[in-house]
């Protein structure tokens, strides 16, 4: 790993910040892990423990086609011509997000699913246990793909992989996507000295994996309160050349 790349966290609106950005350096590849919209709230067990200083999240339905569609034609607009976008959903509001997609001049290369088992007990309804990864490029001839393995599926799994084991979970962020994963998307759709844009960073998770990739990169984050958390996991100041790529013994009990 060289410690060549360049990282940095912006506090402020995606919306209003990235077009800043873009304006002296197009970007190669966007992550966006954009708020839910499902108005979490502190009753919500998993929310509600006194640690996680819970996001904004709240939309109308029409407020979150809205935003969906703003931050899609910036990130559109801010990319290069070969870049790609991947966007990480859960299934409630999914529904606008593709919607608003579908006004867009992205093509969707690829709808894949993200599964994790986190023993969620529920009484009357199945346990959520997927995510969706929407991989988006802007141009169908030319797109950087390179696959991690022979058979690269578009089902994900760790099956070592639970919250509570995750070395890089840090406390403070309710929802941390973990490293393996943003690995591996960078990994498959950027090159070492690109430009990544992590455009909802939350706990920074994107500029760790980013770094850990030699990848160049630039976190934007509205809530100023999730700043140090951010410094913090994504080890702002800190030489990375101690960590290792994550694998699947990085879960297994040590
Ligand atoms: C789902 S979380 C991202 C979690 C992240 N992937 C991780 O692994 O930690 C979404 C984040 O987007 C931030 N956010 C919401 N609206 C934003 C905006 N307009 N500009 C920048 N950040 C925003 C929220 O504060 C929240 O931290």
């Amino acid at each position: 790993m060289s410690e060549d790349s360049s990282y940095e966290l912006v506090i402020g609106d995606v919306i209003k910040q990235l077009p800043l950005k873009a304006q002296k350096r197009k970007f190669n590849l966007f992550i966006a892990d954009p708020p839910f919209g499902i108005s979490f709230n502190k009753s919500s067990h998993e929310y509600g423990a006194k640690e996680y200083n819970l996001y904004q999240d709240e939309f109308t339905p029409e407020g979150y086609f809205e935003f969906s569609k703003q931050w899609i034609e910036i990130c559109y607009n801010s990319l290069v011509k070969n870049g790609s976008l991947y966007i990480i959903s859960g299934w409630t509001n999914l529904q606008y997000i593709l919607n608003a997609l579908a006004l867009s001049k992205f093509y969707l290369l690829n709808h894949a699913i993200w599964y994790f088992s986190w023993g969620v007990y529920t009484k009357r309804r199945f346990a959520t246990s997927h995510y969706h990864i929407l991989l988006l490029i802007k141009n169908k001839k030319n797109y950087q793909f390179y696959k991690q393995k022979k058979y690269d599926e578009d089902v994900f799994f760790w099956p070592e992989y639970n919250r509570g084991n995750d070395p890089h979970r840090i406390k403070g962020h309710p929802c941390q996507l973990p490293i393996a994963l943003l690995e591996k998307l960078i990994l498959t759709s950027s090159s070492p000295g690109d430009l990544v844009g992590d455009i909802f960073s939350g706990s920074g998770g994107t500029i760790l994996a980013a770094r850990k990739t030699d990848r160049d990169v630039i976190g934007f984050e509205i809530r100023e309160d999730y700043k140090d958390i951010i410094y913090q996991k994504a080890k702002f100041g800190k030489s990375l050349s101690q960590e290792n790529s994550v694998t699947l013994e990085s879960y297994l009990p040590k």
